[in-house]
């Protein structure tokens, strides 16, 4: 039978505890050489196919071939298929793959923390975002941290977001002021415009000419699992890649090429200093997201206030906190680094009993802290079929 998360938010009499609280200042004590890192490795893959399903298998890769600069990144929005999650995805896919890979290899997959890597991304970015903001549920299951996003909260947030953009005097349709949602097509044009279902060289040229006419869906994916480490702390980390640049690897040794899509607003002719701080901070975003994964590099593509493709750059991932230390200087990678492994340190010493923890973040807050929600099982960040097969260990 399916179990039911508590509504724990309305029911605050469940916290057994006082929030133990993480300060994200002062920063000079994550300052200095980075923690020990590691490569991360991949161990396991899967993808989504045409219809959101889940497949077991590299189907959902794709290959970069640089798109048509002029392009007009509107172009078909109107037949856009937008994937959003309806229910809450939990980590059922990353656990799922985790049970085959262990029944294929008969070892078992063991690390300090197991998540989706946007939740690392949100913890590693937050010392240089005020405005910074999440909500995360972690569970300890036989000596490794669970930690998913809270599905709930964040689509209440996503639901506020909306309306305060669709609030406000009405607006005559104004053609020079794009929406939310077309910025948000933007992003999955460049990446039908850029992306092939195979290599260039197995690829006919009608094919790739006409992809500006291929409709744009968000449905299929390709997602890798790592490993990896911060510090002390040992991570399998699921994400989204958006490609590969070159064919993939057969020596599991070498790093695979995947590349990361972006878009961002050309910067002005002559940009002031407020310019190249907002690009900067993007940067940020963008750095942390692969860095993560270990996507070697990212191809932003610049368009105009307008959605007009404008021209293209390609950044060796590693690269980027050395061209913003020597820019603006508004974020510091070993910062994001060092912070990521004490507060994971923090969490192995916090998430020590059984039951549900709420990890929380308030926008401006400062302080992330730590609660425990449910006091006992593992609330429905473990699905059954994960339960069931470590269960039998
Ligand atoms: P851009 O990042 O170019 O804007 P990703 O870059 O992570 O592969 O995601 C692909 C696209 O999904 C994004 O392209 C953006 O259009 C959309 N997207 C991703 N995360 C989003 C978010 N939090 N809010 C709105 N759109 C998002
Ligand atoms: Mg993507
Ligand atoms: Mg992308």
């Amino acid at each position: 039978p399916p179990r039911k998360r508590r509504r724990v938010d309305h029911m605050p009499f469940l916290a057994s505890s006082d929030p133990i609280r993480f300060p994200i200042q002062p920063l000079s004590r994550f300052q200095g050489a980075s923690a020990s890192i590691k490569r991360p490795r991949e161990i396991a893959y899967f993808s989504y196919d045409e219809n959101h399903e889940y497949r077991e298998d590299d189907s959902g890769i794709s290959y970069y071939c640089p798109p048509q600069i002029g392009a007009n990144l509107c172009d078909g929005f109107d037949t856009f298929r937008h994937y959003e999650d309806k229910e809450d995805p939990h980590l059922n896919s990353l656990l799922r793959t985790l049970v085959s890979q262990e029944k294929r290899t008969g070892e078992r997959v063991q690390a300090d923390f197991v998540t989706w890597r946007g939740m690392m991304t949100k913890i590693m970015t937050a010392p240089f975002d005020m405005f910074a903001a999440f909500d995360m549920f972690a569970t300890l299951h036989d000596g490794t941290i669970y930690i998913e996003e809270d599905f709930e909260t964040r689509a209440a947030e996503r639901a506020a977001e909306s309306a305060a953009n669709s609030r406000g005097p009405p607006r005559p349709p104004n053609r020079h002021q794009p929406d939310h949602k077309m910025m948000t097509y933007w992003g999955y044009k460049f990446e039908t415009l850029s992306m092939l279902p195979d290599t260039p060289e197995n690829t006919s040229q009608d094919f790739i000419a006409n992809r500006p006419k291929a409709p744009v869906s968000n449905h299929a994916q390709h997602c890798s699992i790592v490993r990896t480490a911060f510090g002390s702390s040992s991570l399998i980390l699921g994400g989204e890649v958006d490609g590969l640049s070159d064919p993939k690897p057969s020596n599991p040794d070498l790093p695979i090429p995947w590349v990361e899509l972006k878009t961002a607003e050309e910067l002005p002719l002559r940009p002031q200093h407020r310019d190249i701080l907002k690009y900067e901070r993007k940067l940020l975003k963008f750095w942390a997201q692969s860095f993560l994964l270990g996507v070697p590099k990212v191809i932003v593509g610049f368009r105009s206030k307008q959605g007009v493709l404008r021209s293209i750059d390609v950044y060796e991932t590693g690269k980027i906190p050395g061209m913003v230390r020597r820019g603006t200087a508004c974020w510091d990678g070993n910062v994001c680094i060092n912070f990521a492994a004490g507060f994971l340190q923090f969490l192995k010493d916090t998430v020590k009993g059984e039951g549900v923890y709420k990890i929380t973040l308030r926008k401006k807050g400062g302080v992330v802290e730590v609660c425990k929600v449910q006091e006992k099982g593992t609330g429905d960040i473990l699905c059954s079929e994960f339960l069931e097969w470590r269960g039998k260990g």
